[in-house]
């Protein structure tokens, strides 16, 4: 079985790190290039703290800078959630390297058309380097073959009522994406809200005592104290979902639907407006349930792993 070839695009952020990590654990994944975008913080930040996420877990494969603004609409980041660097906690080690002198997008492009077999593309962040990709290189879509991310919520928002953090960043990108016909696996709030790591797991990472699990438990112990004062009982970790469901499909619950982006609207912009009405045709795998205790054996597995 060849090992499936993915790119890792996201705004690190503790859970974008969580979902890395997890890919990283398993041979079956293939990490051809990693992207960064702003959104959890500036472009700067998410760029240095990828750097130094790949550089604690052993990933070698080239890490291309992003965009540092939405395609439309005003810059927003969330230091309320992941601190003033993007990826508060614990010290991590300095880069061991620098950022490829190709952009996110040039990556990624570069990365599809040498790839023998499409490559499925997993975002964590707000979807512009995905949107700029589609625009710029629309003859290497059939080389995309599926965008598995982390994105919007069926029921609800997180940021606003009605949208998600990643997909209210950047509306305008997140349509086109949703409209370009590549096969999406959508891990919204819907399941992500789901994955909850307890404080009794994050002791049971403190407990495995490798240099990687020492630096884990302090970002989860980080990530649950912002969620904690809005009265979750865990650290929800949404964007190891887009991850997970690549590696273990059947612990999912998933429905295929019709999904469109709210890109206008005075309370709904950066919606995902689902037809569960069955109407229209799919465009969407979403993600509504999972097993959590077998989602949280394959993240304590990864991290296992760096024994
Ligand atoms: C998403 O927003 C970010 O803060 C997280 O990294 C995740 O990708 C959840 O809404
Ligand atoms: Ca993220």
């Amino acid at each position: 079985m060849h090992p499936i070839p993915i790119v890792l695009d996201g705004d690190p952020g503790h859970d974008d790190a969580m979902a890395w990590l997890l890919a990283k654990s398993r041979s079956m994944l293939e990490i051809l290039a990693v992207t960064t975008v702003a959104g959890n913080q500036t472009i700067e930040k998410t760029t240095y703290n990828a750097l130094r996420i790949c550089t604690l877990l052993g990933i070698s494969a080239p890490v291309g800078k992003g965009a540092a603004r939405p395609l439309a609409g005003v810059r927003m980041n969330a230091p309320s959630v992941h601190g003033e660097s993007g990826l508060d906690g614990p010290t991590l080690p300095e880069p061991d390297r620098e950022a490829s002198p190709l952009s996110a997008c040039e990556l990624m492009a570069k990365v599809l058309r040498e790839s023998p077999r499409p490559v499925t593309i997993v975002p964590t962040g707000p979807l512009t380097n995905v949107a700029t990709l589609l625009l710029s290189h629309p003859e290497l879509k059939e080389k995309i073959a599926r965008i598995s991310l982390m994105g919007g919520g069926i029921a609800r928002g997180n940021w606003t009522p009605a949208a998600e953090f990643n997909i209210l960043v950047d509306p305008e990108a997140a349509k086109i994406v949703f409209s370009s016909g590549v096969p999406i696996t959508m891990a919204g709030l819907d399941v992500t809200e789901q994955a909850l790591i307890l404080p009794e797991d994050v002791e049971k990472i403190r407990r495995i005592e490798n240099p990687v699990a020492n630096i884990v438990w302090q970002w989860l112990d980080f990530f649950y104290g912002f969620h904690k004062k809005l009265g979750y009982a865990g650290a929800p970790m949404h964007d190891p979902c887009a991850v997970a469901w690549l590696i273990a499909p059947e612990i999912f619950e998933a429905k295929e639907l019709y999904v469109e982006i709210e890109t206008q609207g005075r309370y709904c912009r950066g919606m995902t407006a689902a037809d569960l009405r069955g109407g229209a045709a799919p465009n969407v795998t979403a993600l509504l349930g999972l097993d959590r205790e077998k989602f949280v054996e394959l993240l304590r597995e990864a991290v296992e792993a760096y024994g």
